[in-house]
C-alpha cells in the first residue's frame, strides 16, 4: 500500500501550496482537497498561463491526475461550475478527472449573507472573505447542513426550503437581505444536475486507490495560523487546515500519511485582521508586496507583508509533523540588498523561542531579527541547489538548522519550471 504526501501552509496562507501540489502532481495519480472552500486561492503558472484555483485540487493541471474534493470542503456550486468551465476552456479533461465527495457541505446564498451580517456586526473584525465559509461550517456542526449527496434525495426541496426560511428569519430580523426561496431551489437543482456526474463516495475511493498503490497528494488550504484550534483565534478560518483536518477532511488514516510538506515564503504575508509579529508597516513592507505581487488571488486585497518568522515556523512544523519545507519566493527576497528573519520574540523584555497563539502574547511580542545578505541576481534559471549564490544557500541552511527540517523544494520564480528539487 502506498502512502500519501500532504502539502500544507505553515503561516497565514498564500505560501504557495498550489504550486507544491502542482509539482508533486507530476508523480501523483490522485490529488485531494481536504478543507476550506472558495476562500482559498491557489495560483499556478503553467507556460505563462496563470490559473487561480479555488476548489479543484491543483493536481488537475497535470492533465493526468484524478482530483478529489474531499468531505471536509464546504462547496459553493456556482464557483465550482465556473472553475470547471475555466479549466475546460484550457482543454483540461475535467469530466475524466474530477470527483466530489457526497459528504462535502454545500454553501447556499444565506451563508454568504450571514457571513456579511456577522462580520459587519463584529466589534473585532476578522476580515473574512465573505464567502459564507464560517456560517456553512456552523451549519455542519449544528447538524442542519446540506451535503452534496443530499441534493439528490427526494426531500431535497423541502429540506432546502425549511433552511432558507429559518435563515431568512434571522436575516430579516437583522435588517439584512433575505434569500428568495423559489429562485434558490430552482438554481440549486440546476447546479445539482450539472454536478451529479462527479459526486461519489470519495472515502472508499481514496482507500481503493491506496490499496492499488496509487500515489495520493493532499493539497491543504489556508494554513496553520488560520486553524480554528491552533491558529490566532478568533482571527482564523472555521476549519482545521492542520494535519488533523487533512484526515477528517478526506477519510484517510494516520497510517496513510507519508511525507508532510510545509509551504512557506522566504518572507511572510497575512490577509485579514489579527496579530502578526513580523509585519512591516514601512516602505520595506510595501516593497515586499510589490515585488512578491502580494494581492489576494480572489479578492485583490493587498496583503500585509513582513519578514519570515522562524519562531512561528517551528510551531507549524511541530503541530503538523512537517518533514520537508517548500520555500517559495526565494527570488523575491533576493532582490533586497539585505533582509531579515525573526529568530526569537522579545516579550516584555524576556527573549523566547516558544510560540503560542494567545492574542496578548502575540501582540506584545517584538521580533528579534537576524540579518542576511541578499542581492542574489537572477536565480530563475538555477536548476540545482549548487547553482544558487552562496548568500542564498546561507539563508536556506540557516532555516534548516534553526528548524531541524530539510528544505526540499525551492521556488525561484512564478512559473512551474522555476523550482529546485533537492
Ligand atoms: P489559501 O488556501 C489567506 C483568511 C481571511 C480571514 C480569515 C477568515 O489561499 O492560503 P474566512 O473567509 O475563511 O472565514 O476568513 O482567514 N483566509 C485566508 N488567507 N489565504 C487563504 O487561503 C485564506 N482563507 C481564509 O482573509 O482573515
Ligand atoms: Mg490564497
Amino acid at each position: 500500500m502506498s502512502k500519501c504526501s500532504v502539502v500544507l501552509g505553515c503561516f497565514y496562507g498564500d505560501e504557495g501550496k498550489g504550486r507544491t501540489t502542482d509539482y508533486l502532481a507530476q508523480f501523483a495519480d490522485v490529488s485531494v482537497r481536504a478543507t476550506g472552500g472558495n476562500n482559498a486561492g491557489h495560483t499556478i503558472v503553467v507556460n505563462g498561463v496563470k490559473f487561480a484555483m479555488r476548489l479543484i485540487p491543483s493536481g488537475i493541471l497535470s492533465g493526468k491526475t484524478i482530483s478529489v474534493i474531499g468531505n471536509g470542503v464546504v462547496l459553493n456550486p456556482a464557483v465550482l461550475l465556473g472553475e470547471i468551465e475555466m479549466l475546460k476552456s484550457h482543454g483540461i479533461e475535467v469530466d475524466k478527472f474530477l470527483k466530489i465527495s457526497d459528504k462535502a457541505h454545500v454553501i447556499f446564498p444565506y451563508h454568504s449573507n450571514l457571513d456579511v451580517m456577522l462580520e459587519n456586526r463584529r466589534a473585532n473584525k476578522i476580515g473574512t472573505t465573505k464567502n459564507g465559509i464560517g456560517p456553512a461550517y456552523c451549519d455542519k456542526y449544528e447538524r442542519c447542513g446540506i451535503r452534496m449527496g443530499d441534493m439528490y434525495k427526494a426531500n431535497f426541496e423541502a429540506v432546502l426550503e425549511h433552511q432558507i426560511k429559518t435563515k431568512n428569519e434571522i436575516l430579516a430580523a437583522a435588517g439584512e437581505p433575505t434569500v428568495d426561496v423559489e429562485e434558490t431551489i430552482k438554481t440549486y437543482k440546476e447546479y445539482a444536475a450539472k454536478l451529479e456526474p462527479y459526486v461519489c463516495d470519495t472515502v472508499n475511493l481514496l482507500h481503493k486507490y491506496l490499496k492499488e498503490d496509487k500515489f495520493v497528494v493532499v493539497e491543504g488550504a489556508q494554513a496553520t495560523l488560520l486553524d480554528i484550534d491552533f491558529g490566532s483565534y478568533p482571527y482564523v478560518t472555521s476549519s482545521n487546515p492542520t494535519i488533523g483536518g487533512i484526515l477528517t477532511g478526506t477519510g484517510l488514516a494516520a497510517r496513510d500519511i507519508g511525507d508532510v510538506y510545509g509551504a512557506i515564503k522566504a518572507y511572510s504575508s497575512r490577509v485579514g485582521e489579527g496579530p502578526y509579529v513580523t509585519e512591516l508597516f514601512d516602505a520595506v513592507g510595501d516593497r515586499i508586496r510589490d515585488l512578491g505581487h502580494e494581492y489576494g488571488t480572489v479578492t485583490g486585497r493587498p496583503r500585509r507583508c513582513g519578514w519570515l518568522d522562524l519562531v512561528a515556523l517551528k510551531y507549524a512544523i511541530d503541530v503538523n509533523g512537517v518533514n520537508y519545507i517548500n520555500l517559495n519566493h526565494l527570488d523575491t527576497i533576493g532582490k533586497f540588498d539585505t533582509f531579515k528573519a525573526c529568530v526569537a520574540y522579545d516579550v516584555n523584555g524576556v527573549e523566547t523561542q516558544d510560540f503560542t497563539t494567545d492574542e496578548d502574547f502575540l501582540t506584545s511580542a517584538k521580533p528579534v531579527y537576524k540579518e542576511f545578505k541578499g542581492d542574489f541576481g537572477d536565480i530563475s534559471g538555477c536548476k540545482t541547489y549548487e547553482e544558487l549564490p552562496a548568500q542564498a544557500r546561507e539563508y536556506i541552511e540557516f532555516i534548516e538548522e534553526y528548524t531541524g527540517t530539510m528544505i526540499k523544494l525551492i521556488g525561484t520564480g512564478a512559473d512551474r519550471e522555476n523550482m529546485i528539487v533537492r
